[in-house]
């Protein structure tokens, strides 16, 4: 049983994680979707609200699970039984930081291997915090994130401006 963890902040999910989780659920026999706590980035949306934004969102998806957690990864990693991380990868700016991460995580668990799905050109530059920007400016981020997503920030921020 080959069980993955996709780890982010997830504040909130938009279509290119989905994306990333949807092509590990494809390659995983299980993907764990670990919604990390992340007090320090003062997310938009609570711990429990992103989860619950991550359960709907991949609910389609039948060996995909939703966990939160304020560890170390590599402590979840173990707790779950789950030996692998999968990270999407976006321009080149996410290199930097992602190899960071991974040797790091490596230091902390040698057993613990991180691998990378490159982003499809439609998702390189999509982040959660432009989603959070345009949305709190009132623009539409339908086409970026999940309808779920779409209806919590339009709730949050007021619809796009007509
Ligand atoms: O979506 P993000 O905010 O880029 O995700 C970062 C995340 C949550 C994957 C990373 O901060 C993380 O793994 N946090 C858990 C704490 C931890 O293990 N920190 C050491 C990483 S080397």
């Amino acid at each position: 049983m080959k069980r993955a963890l996709t780890p982010g902040t997830f504040d909130p999910i938009t279509l290119g994680h989905l994306d990333v989780i949807t092509r590990a659920a494809q390659i995983m026999d299980e993907v764990v979707v670990a919604v990390a706590a992340s007090p320090k980035k003062g997310p938009l949306f609570s711990v429990d609200e992103r989860c619950s934004l991550v359960e709907r969102a991949v609910a389609h998806l039948p060996n995909v699970r939703v966990a939160t957690f304020d560890t170390l990864l590599v402590d979840l990693a173990r707790q779950l039984d789950a030996p692998i991380v999968v990270k999407g990868l976006r321009a080149i700016t996410d290199f930097e930081y992602e190899f960071q991460m991974t040797a790091l995580n490596y230091q902390l668990d040698n057993e613990l291997e991180t691998v990378f799905i490159m982003s499809p050109p439609e998702f390189m530059y999509l982040s959660s915090s432009i989603v959070r920007e345009i949305a709190s400016l009132r623009g539409d981020v339908s086409r970026f994130v999940p309808s779920c997503v779409n209806e919590a920030l339009v709730a949050r921020f007021g619809g796009p401006q007509a």
